[in-house]
Protein backbone atom coordinates (compact mmCIF):
# COMPACT_ATOMS: atom_id res chain seq x y z
CA UNK A 1 0.00 0.00 0.00
CA UNK A 2 1.13 3.30 -0.84
CA UNK A 3 1.14 6.86 1.45
CA UNK A 4 1.82 9.77 -0.29
CA UNK A 5 5.75 10.67 -1.01
CA UNK A 6 6.59 13.03 1.58
CA UNK A 7 9.37 13.92 -0.17
CA UNK A 8 8.39 15.80 -2.63
CA UNK A 9 5.14 17.67 -0.98
CA UNK A 10 4.98 19.74 1.79
CA UNK A 11 4.92 18.41 5.51
CA UNK A 12 1.51 18.43 7.65
CA UNK A 13 1.53 22.37 8.85
CA UNK A 14 -0.36 22.99 12.00
CA UNK A 15 0.49 26.19 11.85
CA UNK A 16 -0.91 27.50 8.85
CA UNK A 17 -5.18 28.31 8.25
CA UNK A 18 -4.79 25.16 5.71
CA UNK A 19 -7.36 22.62 6.92
CA UNK A 20 -5.22 19.43 7.71
CA UNK A 21 -7.96 17.25 5.79
CA UNK A 22 -6.78 19.65 2.72
CA UNK A 23 -3.30 19.00 3.11
CA UNK A 24 -3.68 15.53 2.61
CA UNK A 25 -5.70 16.06 -0.69
CA UNK A 26 -3.11 18.05 -1.60
CA UNK A 27 -0.44 15.70 -1.17
CA UNK A 28 -2.37 12.75 -3.08
CA UNK A 29 -3.58 15.01 -5.79
CA UNK A 30 -0.04 16.35 -6.32
CA UNK A 31 1.20 12.70 -6.74
CA UNK A 32 -1.20 11.82 -9.21
CA UNK A 33 -0.53 15.07 -11.52
CA UNK A 34 3.13 14.29 -11.40
CA UNK A 35 2.69 10.46 -12.08
CA UNK A 36 4.28 9.84 -8.52
CA UNK A 37 0.85 7.84 -7.93
CA UNK A 38 -0.35 5.85 -10.88
CA UNK A 39 -3.64 4.52 -11.74
CA UNK A 40 -4.42 1.78 -10.08
CA UNK A 41 -1.71 1.59 -7.22
CA UNK A 42 -3.45 1.20 -3.93
CA UNK A 43 -3.28 3.86 -1.25
CA UNK A 44 -2.94 3.17 2.39
CA UNK A 45 -6.16 2.58 4.61
CA UNK A 46 -7.50 6.07 6.17
CA UNK A 47 -6.53 4.66 9.95
CA UNK A 48 -2.58 3.75 9.21
CA UNK A 49 -1.92 6.68 7.23
CA UNK A 50 -3.62 9.20 10.04
CA UNK A 51 -1.41 7.19 11.99
CA UNK A 52 1.31 7.87 10.27
CA UNK A 53 0.74 11.52 9.66
CA UNK A 54 -0.31 11.93 13.64
CA UNK A 55 -4.03 13.29 12.86
CA UNK A 56 -7.38 12.26 13.20
CA UNK A 57 -8.72 9.52 11.43
CA UNK A 58 -11.69 11.56 10.30
CA UNK A 59 -9.63 13.80 8.68
CA UNK A 60 -8.09 11.31 6.19
CA UNK A 61 -11.46 10.55 5.55
CA UNK A 62 -12.66 14.13 4.87
CA UNK A 63 -9.28 13.96 2.23
CA UNK A 64 -10.62 10.59 0.83
CA UNK A 65 -13.80 11.59 0.71
CA UNK A 66 -12.74 14.73 -1.55
CA UNK A 67 -10.57 12.60 -3.64
CA UNK A 68 -12.96 10.38 -4.43
CA UNK A 69 -15.90 12.70 -5.27
CA UNK A 70 -13.41 14.33 -7.24
CA UNK A 71 -12.38 11.07 -9.25
CA UNK A 72 -9.19 10.69 -7.97
CA UNK A 73 -9.63 8.09 -6.33
CA UNK A 74 -11.67 4.50 -6.65
CA UNK A 75 -13.40 2.63 -3.52
CA UNK A 76 -12.87 -1.04 -4.29
CA UNK A 77 -14.63 -2.85 -1.66
CA UNK A 78 -13.12 -5.18 0.17
CA UNK A 79 -9.51 -4.61 -1.91
CA UNK A 80 -8.93 -0.96 -0.07
CA UNK A 81 -9.33 2.35 -1.94
CA UNK A 82 -7.14 2.87 -5.05
CA UNK A 83 -6.28 5.82 -7.57
CA UNK A 84 -8.49 5.31 -10.25
CA UNK A 85 -7.93 3.10 -12.86
CA UNK A 86 -9.36 5.67 -15.77
CA UNK A 87 -6.93 8.36 -14.69
CA UNK A 88 -4.85 8.88 -17.58
CA UNK A 89 -0.94 7.93 -17.11
CA UNK A 90 1.40 10.59 -15.80
CA UNK A 91 5.02 10.33 -16.91
CA UNK A 92 6.68 10.40 -13.73
CA UNK A 93 10.71 11.49 -13.36
CA UNK A 94 11.89 8.02 -13.23
CA UNK A 95 14.90 7.24 -10.69
CA UNK A 96 18.18 6.50 -12.46
CA UNK A 97 17.02 8.79 -15.32
CA UNK A 98 20.38 10.39 -15.45
CA UNK A 99 22.99 8.50 -16.61
CA UNK A 100 26.69 8.75 -14.05
CA UNK A 101 30.20 9.09 -15.95
CA UNK A 102 31.10 5.49 -15.99
CA UNK A 103 31.00 2.98 -19.27
CA UNK A 104 28.17 0.75 -17.60
CA UNK A 105 26.39 3.55 -16.83
CA UNK A 106 26.41 5.08 -20.30
CA UNK A 107 25.47 1.68 -21.54
CA UNK A 108 22.36 2.60 -19.24
CA UNK A 109 20.84 5.30 -21.80
CA UNK A 110 20.62 2.17 -24.28
CA UNK A 111 19.70 -0.44 -21.91
CA UNK A 112 16.42 -2.22 -22.59
CA UNK A 113 13.90 -4.33 -20.38
CA UNK A 114 15.41 -7.28 -21.75
CA UNK A 115 19.19 -6.61 -21.02
CA UNK A 116 22.27 -4.23 -21.49
CA UNK A 117 22.51 -3.00 -25.06
CA UNK A 118 24.74 -5.60 -27.61
CA UNK A 119 28.48 -5.50 -27.17
CA UNK A 120 28.19 -3.30 -23.79
CA UNK A 121 31.44 -3.94 -21.83
CA UNK A 122 31.60 -4.95 -18.88
CA UNK A 123 28.80 -7.26 -18.02
CA UNK A 124 29.24 -10.77 -17.56
CA UNK A 125 27.34 -13.19 -19.56
CA UNK A 126 23.58 -12.70 -17.98
CA UNK A 127 21.63 -15.28 -19.60
CA UNK A 128 24.45 -17.76 -18.19
CA UNK A 129 24.06 -16.91 -14.75
CA UNK A 130 22.39 -19.34 -12.18
CA UNK A 131 18.97 -18.07 -11.40
CA UNK A 132 17.72 -21.08 -10.24
CA UNK A 133 20.05 -21.93 -8.15
CA UNK A 134 20.18 -18.54 -6.81
CA UNK A 135 16.66 -18.11 -5.95
CA UNK A 136 17.04 -21.23 -4.12
CA UNK A 137 19.75 -20.10 -2.34
CA UNK A 138 18.38 -16.94 -1.08
CA UNK A 139 14.78 -18.32 -0.31
CA UNK A 140 16.79 -20.62 1.67
CA UNK A 141 18.81 -18.03 3.73
CA UNK A 142 15.59 -16.07 4.05
CA UNK A 143 13.38 -18.84 5.44
CA UNK A 144 16.39 -19.40 7.78
CA UNK A 145 16.26 -16.18 9.03
CA UNK A 146 16.52 -15.69 13.13
CA UNK A 147 16.21 -12.79 15.09
CA UNK A 148 20.15 -12.48 15.04
CA UNK A 149 19.95 -11.65 11.22
CA UNK A 150 17.73 -9.01 11.59
CA UNK A 151 20.56 -7.26 13.11
CA UNK A 152 22.79 -4.83 12.33
CA UNK A 153 25.41 -6.64 10.42
CA UNK A 154 29.88 -6.45 11.44
CA UNK A 155 30.44 -3.02 9.52
CA UNK A 156 33.32 -5.20 8.07
CA UNK A 157 31.21 -7.54 6.60
CA UNK A 158 29.67 -10.73 7.08
CA UNK A 159 31.76 -12.99 8.91
CA UNK A 160 31.07 -16.13 6.80
CA UNK A 161 31.63 -14.02 3.57
CA UNK A 162 35.11 -12.67 4.97
CA UNK A 163 36.39 -16.23 5.78
CA UNK A 164 35.10 -17.64 2.48
CA UNK A 165 36.71 -14.59 0.42
CA UNK A 166 39.87 -15.47 2.51
CA UNK A 167 39.88 -19.10 1.12
CA UNK A 168 39.16 -18.15 -2.42
CA UNK A 169 41.94 -15.75 -2.09
CA UNK A 170 44.36 -18.19 -0.80
CA UNK A 171 43.07 -21.00 -3.61
CA UNK A 172 42.77 -18.81 -6.54
CA UNK A 173 44.39 -15.71 -6.51
CA UNK A 174 47.67 -16.58 -4.75
CA UNK A 175 46.96 -14.00 -1.55
CA UNK A 176 47.21 -15.04 1.49
CA UNK A 177 45.37 -13.30 4.16
CA UNK A 178 43.04 -13.90 7.31
CA UNK A 179 39.41 -13.19 7.28
CA UNK A 180 39.79 -10.29 9.54
CA UNK A 181 41.73 -8.50 6.53
CA UNK A 182 38.97 -8.99 4.40
CA UNK A 183 36.34 -5.76 4.32
CA UNK A 184 33.25 -6.19 2.10
CA UNK A 185 31.96 -3.50 0.45
CA UNK A 186 29.43 -2.07 -1.83
CA UNK A 187 31.96 -2.22 -4.89
CA UNK A 188 35.33 -1.31 -5.84
CA UNK A 189 33.89 2.20 -6.14
CA UNK A 190 32.98 1.74 -2.39
CA UNK A 191 36.10 0.16 -1.72
CA UNK A 192 38.39 2.76 -3.50
CA UNK A 193 36.62 5.82 -1.56
CA UNK A 194 37.18 3.71 1.99
CA UNK A 195 40.75 3.21 0.95
CA UNK A 196 41.06 7.16 0.26
CA UNK A 197 39.13 8.13 3.78
CA UNK A 198 41.41 6.15 5.28
CA UNK A 199 44.84 6.35 3.89
CA UNK A 200 45.45 9.56 2.05
CA UNK A 201 44.90 13.58 2.79
CA UNK A 202 43.74 15.88 0.98
CA UNK A 203 45.55 17.19 -1.89
CA UNK A 204 48.15 14.22 -1.47
CA UNK A 205 48.76 12.26 -5.37
CA UNK A 206 48.35 9.54 -6.78
CA UNK A 207 49.40 7.34 -9.82
CA UNK A 208 46.74 6.31 -12.32
CA UNK A 209 46.73 4.46 -15.51
CA UNK A 210 46.56 6.42 -18.48
CA UNK A 211 44.20 5.03 -20.28
CA UNK A 212 42.39 3.66 -17.27
CA UNK A 213 39.10 3.63 -15.47
CA UNK A 214 36.97 6.83 -15.28
CA UNK A 215 35.77 6.03 -11.71
CA UNK A 216 39.08 5.50 -10.33
CA UNK A 217 39.91 9.19 -11.14
CA UNK A 218 36.58 10.21 -10.48
CA UNK A 219 36.53 8.81 -6.98
CA UNK A 220 39.62 10.05 -5.92
CA UNK A 221 39.48 13.39 -6.94
CA UNK A 222 35.62 13.99 -5.52
CA UNK A 223 37.55 12.72 -2.57
CA UNK A 224 39.88 15.92 -3.32
CA UNK A 225 43.11 13.71 -4.29
CA UNK A 226 45.55 14.54 -7.25
CA UNK A 227 45.29 12.17 -9.97
CA UNK A 228 49.05 11.68 -11.38
CA UNK A 229 48.06 9.85 -14.84
CA UNK A 230 50.89 7.72 -15.82
CA UNK A 231 50.97 6.16 -19.12
CA UNK A 232 50.53 2.20 -20.00
CA UNK A 233 52.78 0.23 -22.43
CA UNK A 234 52.59 -3.33 -23.23
CA UNK A 235 53.89 -4.09 -19.86
CA UNK A 236 51.54 -2.01 -18.13
CA UNK A 237 52.19 1.29 -15.92
CA UNK A 238 54.99 2.61 -16.78
CA UNK A 239 57.13 2.61 -13.21
CA UNK A 240 59.81 5.27 -14.11
CA UNK A 241 57.69 7.66 -15.45
CA UNK A 242 55.36 7.86 -12.48
CA UNK A 243 58.73 8.13 -10.62
CA UNK A 244 59.82 10.79 -12.88
CA UNK A 245 56.54 12.59 -12.68
CA UNK A 246 55.46 12.62 -9.06
CA UNK A 247 57.86 10.34 -6.90
CA UNK A 248 56.22 11.15 -3.79
CA UNK A 249 52.76 9.75 -4.61
CA UNK A 250 51.28 8.68 -2.08
CA UNK A 251 49.59 5.72 -3.72
CA UNK A 252 49.39 4.29 -7.01
CA UNK A 253 46.03 2.41 -8.77
CA UNK A 254 46.72 -0.56 -11.45
CA UNK A 255 45.40 -2.88 -12.69
CA UNK A 256 47.53 -5.82 -13.47
CA UNK A 257 45.59 -8.73 -14.67
CA UNK A 258 44.16 -7.02 -17.22
CA UNK A 259 45.04 -3.36 -17.60
CA UNK A 260 41.47 -1.61 -18.08
CA UNK A 261 41.61 -0.83 -21.03
CA UNK A 262 44.12 -1.82 -22.98
CA UNK A 263 44.42 -5.62 -21.57
CA UNK A 264 47.77 -6.31 -21.26
CA UNK A 265 49.21 -7.91 -18.23
CA UNK A 266 51.43 -6.01 -15.88
CA UNK A 267 54.97 -8.32 -16.55
CA UNK A 268 56.82 -9.90 -13.84
CA UNK A 269 59.55 -6.69 -14.38
CA UNK A 270 57.46 -4.16 -13.52
CA UNK A 271 55.35 -5.70 -10.60
CA UNK A 272 58.75 -6.06 -9.16
CA UNK A 273 59.47 -2.49 -9.83
CA UNK A 274 56.21 -0.98 -8.78
CA UNK A 275 56.61 -2.82 -5.66
CA UNK A 276 60.02 -1.56 -4.71
CA UNK A 277 58.67 1.88 -5.41
CA UNK A 278 56.18 1.57 -3.10
CA UNK A 279 58.50 -0.18 -0.59
CA UNK A 280 61.17 3.11 -0.91
CA UNK A 281 58.81 5.75 -0.91
CA UNK A 282 56.51 4.14 1.80
CA UNK A 283 53.10 4.33 -1.00
CA UNK A 284 50.18 2.40 -1.30
CA UNK A 285 49.35 0.10 -4.04
CA UNK A 286 45.99 -0.22 -4.86
CA UNK A 287 44.99 -3.42 -6.71
CA UNK A 288 42.27 -3.48 -9.34
CA UNK A 289 41.69 -6.97 -9.80
CA UNK A 290 38.36 -6.62 -11.32
CA UNK A 291 38.40 -9.55 -14.03
CA UNK A 292 41.65 -11.61 -12.99
CA UNK A 293 39.49 -14.67 -13.32
CA UNK A 294 38.86 -14.29 -16.63
CA UNK A 295 42.30 -15.64 -18.54
CA UNK A 296 41.73 -17.58 -21.44
CA UNK A 297 45.08 -18.79 -22.52
CA UNK A 298 46.70 -20.62 -19.40
CA UNK A 299 45.43 -20.49 -15.79
CA UNK A 300 44.92 -17.24 -14.10
CA UNK A 301 47.87 -15.12 -13.34
CA UNK A 302 48.85 -14.52 -9.31
CA UNK A 303 47.94 -11.44 -8.45
CA UNK A 304 50.49 -8.74 -7.64
CA UNK A 305 49.22 -8.99 -3.96
CA UNK A 306 50.56 -12.35 -3.92
CA UNK A 307 54.19 -10.77 -4.39
CA UNK A 308 53.69 -8.32 -1.80
CA UNK A 309 56.99 -9.09 0.53
CA UNK A 310 56.68 -5.50 2.00
CA UNK A 311 52.99 -5.71 2.79
CA UNK A 312 52.13 -2.34 0.45
CA UNK A 313 49.15 -3.58 -1.21
CA UNK A 314 45.56 -3.29 -0.91
CA UNK A 315 43.66 -5.56 -3.03
CA UNK A 316 40.11 -4.87 -4.31
CA UNK A 317 38.03 -7.48 -6.17
CA UNK A 318 34.30 -6.99 -7.15
CA UNK A 319 31.35 -9.88 -7.67
CA UNK A 320 30.11 -7.54 -10.18
CA UNK A 321 31.84 -9.47 -13.10
CA UNK A 322 31.78 -13.18 -11.31
CA UNK A 323 28.18 -13.04 -10.53
CA UNK A 324 26.50 -9.88 -11.26
CA UNK A 325 26.78 -5.92 -10.74
CA UNK A 326 23.12 -5.64 -9.81
CA UNK A 327 24.21 -7.28 -6.67
CA UNK A 328 26.58 -4.61 -5.40
CA UNK A 329 29.25 -6.17 -3.97
CA UNK A 330 32.73 -6.03 -3.82
CA UNK A 331 35.82 -6.57 -1.06
CA UNK A 332 38.78 -5.31 -0.40
CA UNK A 333 41.92 -6.99 1.68
CA UNK A 334 44.53 -4.86 3.45
CA UNK A 335 47.97 -5.94 4.90
CA UNK A 336 47.95 -6.63 8.26
CA UNK A 337 49.20 -3.35 9.37
CA UNK A 338 46.43 -1.41 8.43
CA UNK A 339 43.53 -3.89 9.68
CA UNK A 340 42.94 -1.93 12.50
CA UNK A 341 42.51 1.40 10.69
CA UNK A 342 40.15 0.20 8.61
CA UNK A 343 38.13 -1.36 11.30
CA UNK A 344 38.17 1.54 12.73
CA UNK A 345 36.88 3.49 9.25
CA UNK A 346 34.42 0.49 7.94
CA UNK A 347 32.55 1.15 11.86
CA UNK A 348 32.03 4.75 11.51
CA UNK A 349 30.91 4.64 7.91
CA UNK A 350 28.36 1.44 7.00
CA UNK A 351 29.42 -1.27 3.87
CA UNK A 352 25.65 -0.75 2.85
CA UNK A 353 25.71 -4.59 1.95
CA UNK A 354 22.30 -6.21 3.11
CA UNK A 355 22.91 -9.62 5.17
CA UNK A 356 21.00 -11.89 3.39
CA UNK A 357 22.88 -10.85 0.05
CA UNK A 358 26.32 -11.22 1.84
CA UNK A 359 24.84 -14.70 3.37
CA UNK A 360 23.91 -16.44 0.08
CA UNK A 361 26.85 -15.04 -1.93
CA UNK A 362 29.03 -17.06 1.08
CA UNK A 363 27.25 -20.05 0.46
CA UNK A 364 27.11 -19.87 -3.10
CA UNK A 365 30.94 -19.89 -2.66
CA UNK A 366 31.28 -22.15 0.30
CA UNK A 367 28.88 -25.14 -1.70
CA UNK A 368 31.30 -24.96 -4.58
CA UNK A 369 28.58 -23.13 -7.00
CA UNK A 370 31.10 -20.32 -7.54
CA UNK A 371 34.60 -22.29 -8.46
CA UNK A 372 31.92 -23.89 -11.20
CA UNK A 373 30.64 -20.99 -12.45
CA UNK A 374 33.96 -19.39 -13.04
CA UNK A 375 35.24 -22.23 -14.78
CA UNK A 376 32.09 -22.25 -17.16
CA UNK A 377 32.07 -18.55 -17.41
CA UNK A 378 35.92 -19.10 -18.55
CA UNK A 379 34.96 -21.26 -21.35
CA UNK A 380 31.49 -19.71 -22.39
CA UNK A 381 33.77 -16.66 -22.87
CA UNK A 382 36.56 -17.49 -24.64
CA UNK A 383 33.87 -18.91 -27.01
CA UNK A 384 31.95 -15.95 -27.08
CA UNK A 385 35.35 -13.44 -28.25
CA UNK A 386 36.08 -16.15 -31.23
CA UNK A 387 32.40 -15.94 -32.41
CA UNK A 388 32.74 -12.19 -32.07
CA UNK A 389 35.99 -11.90 -33.68
CA UNK A 390 35.33 -14.37 -36.48
CA UNK A 391 32.17 -12.15 -37.23
CA UNK A 392 34.18 -8.92 -37.40
CA UNK A 393 36.57 -10.77 -39.72
CA UNK A 394 34.07 -11.23 -41.88
CA UNK A 395 32.19 -8.15 -41.94
CA UNK A 396 35.27 -5.73 -42.25
CA UNK A 397 38.01 -8.08 -43.58
CA UNK A 398 41.41 -6.27 -43.50
CA UNK A 399 39.94 -3.13 -42.48
CA UNK A 400 39.74 -4.40 -38.60
CA UNK A 401 42.65 -5.34 -36.82
CA UNK A 402 42.33 -6.86 -33.52
CA UNK A 403 44.59 -7.87 -31.62
CA UNK A 404 43.93 -10.19 -28.76
CA UNK A 405 44.90 -10.12 -25.04
CA UNK A 406 45.13 -13.21 -22.81
CA UNK A 407 41.87 -12.41 -20.44
CA UNK A 408 39.32 -10.00 -19.81
CA UNK A 409 35.17 -9.52 -20.78
CA UNK A 410 36.31 -7.15 -24.04
CA UNK A 411 37.75 -6.89 -27.29
CA UNK A 412 39.22 -3.69 -28.82
CA UNK A 413 38.85 -3.37 -32.57
CA UNK A 414 40.79 -0.91 -34.56
CA UNK A 415 39.82 0.73 -37.76
CA UNK A 416 42.99 2.05 -38.82
CA UNK A 417 42.06 2.87 -42.46
CA UNK A 418 38.86 4.72 -41.80
CA UNK A 419 38.93 8.30 -41.92
CA UNK A 420 36.74 8.90 -38.76
CA UNK A 421 37.87 9.24 -35.44
CA UNK A 422 36.59 6.59 -32.99
CA UNK A 423 34.94 8.86 -31.18
CA UNK A 424 32.74 9.35 -33.98
CA UNK A 425 32.71 5.86 -34.99
CA UNK A 426 31.68 4.94 -31.46
CA UNK A 427 28.82 7.55 -31.53
CA UNK A 428 27.46 6.44 -35.09
CA UNK A 429 27.55 2.57 -33.29
CA UNK A 430 25.85 3.82 -30.68
CA UNK A 431 22.85 5.38 -32.55
CA UNK A 432 22.47 2.07 -34.26
CA UNK A 433 22.40 0.46 -30.42
CA UNK A 434 25.21 -1.10 -30.39
CA UNK A 435 27.47 0.38 -27.42
CA UNK A 436 30.72 0.27 -28.58
CA UNK A 437 33.14 2.78 -26.53
CA UNK A 438 35.98 4.92 -27.98
CA UNK A 439 39.33 3.65 -26.69
CA UNK A 440 40.87 7.17 -26.63
CA UNK A 441 38.00 8.51 -24.57
CA UNK A 442 39.88 5.86 -21.71
CA UNK A 443 43.20 8.74 -21.40
CA UNK A 444 44.31 11.98 -21.32
CA UNK A 445 45.35 14.01 -24.67
CA UNK A 446 48.64 12.45 -24.36
CA UNK A 447 47.49 8.85 -25.18
CA UNK A 448 47.10 8.43 -28.83
CA UNK A 449 45.29 5.34 -29.43
CA UNK A 450 42.35 5.13 -31.55
CA UNK A 451 40.03 2.13 -31.40
CA UNK A 452 36.53 0.78 -30.52
CA UNK A 453 35.96 -1.24 -27.04
CA UNK A 454 33.29 -4.22 -27.45
CA UNK A 455 32.04 -6.60 -24.63
CA UNK A 456 31.48 -10.27 -25.95
CA UNK A 457 30.37 -11.66 -22.87
CA UNK A 458 26.64 -11.66 -23.88
CA UNK A 459 27.01 -12.28 -27.49
CA UNK A 460 24.87 -15.77 -27.30
CA UNK A 461 25.63 -16.93 -30.44
CA UNK A 462 27.18 -16.92 -34.27
CA UNK A 463 24.00 -16.02 -35.63
CA UNK A 464 23.90 -13.08 -33.61
CA UNK A 465 27.67 -12.05 -33.87
CA UNK A 466 26.58 -12.14 -37.35
CA UNK A 467 24.31 -9.39 -37.28
CA UNK A 468 25.66 -7.44 -34.78
CA UNK A 469 28.78 -7.01 -37.06
CA UNK A 470 26.80 -6.25 -40.03
CA UNK A 471 25.05 -4.23 -38.25
CA UNK A 472 28.00 -2.26 -37.08
CA UNK A 473 28.71 -2.55 -40.75
CA UNK A 474 25.92 -0.29 -41.63
CA UNK A 475 26.74 1.87 -38.97
CA UNK A 476 30.75 2.99 -39.71
CA UNK A 477 30.02 2.61 -43.50
C1 LIG B 1 38.57 -1.37 -14.14
C2 LIG B 1 37.38 -1.77 -13.30
N1 LIG B 1 37.53 -1.89 -11.98
C3 LIG B 1 36.51 -2.25 -11.20
C4 LIG B 1 35.28 -2.52 -11.72
C5 LIG B 1 34.18 -3.00 -10.80
O1 LIG B 1 33.47 -2.00 -10.29
P1 LIG B 1 32.20 -2.29 -9.35
O2 LIG B 1 32.62 -3.24 -8.29
O3 LIG B 1 31.89 -0.92 -8.83
O4 LIG B 1 31.14 -2.85 -10.24
C6 LIG B 1 35.05 -2.37 -13.08
C7 LIG B 1 33.72 -2.57 -13.64
O5 LIG B 1 33.41 -2.23 -14.76
C8 LIG B 1 36.15 -2.00 -13.90
O6 LIG B 1 36.01 -1.92 -15.24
Amino acid sequence: MIAPPSNALPDIDRSTATPLYRQVYERFRTAIEQGVLRPGDRVASARSLAAELGVARGTVEAAYGQLAGEGYFSAQGQAGTVVSPSLPVQRPVRAGSRAIADAPSRGAALATPAGPPPLQLGIPALDAFPRKLWARLVARRARAMGAADLFYGDPAGHAPLREAIAAYLLVSRGVACQPAQVFVTGGYRTSLALVARTLLAKDERVWIEDPGYAPTRDVLRNAGHRVVPVPVDDEGLVVARGVRQSPKARMAIVTPSHQAPLGVSMSLARRLQLLAWASRAKAWIVEDDYDGEYRYAGAPLPALKSLDAHDRVLYAGSFSKVLYPGLALGYLVVPESLRERFEEAARIGSNGCPQITQATVADFMRDGHFSRHLKKMRLLYARRRAMLVEALKKAFGDSVRIDLQAGGMHLIARFETHPDSDAVLARRAQEAGLNCQPLSGRGTASFGEQGLLMGFTNVASPTQARQLATRLRAALD
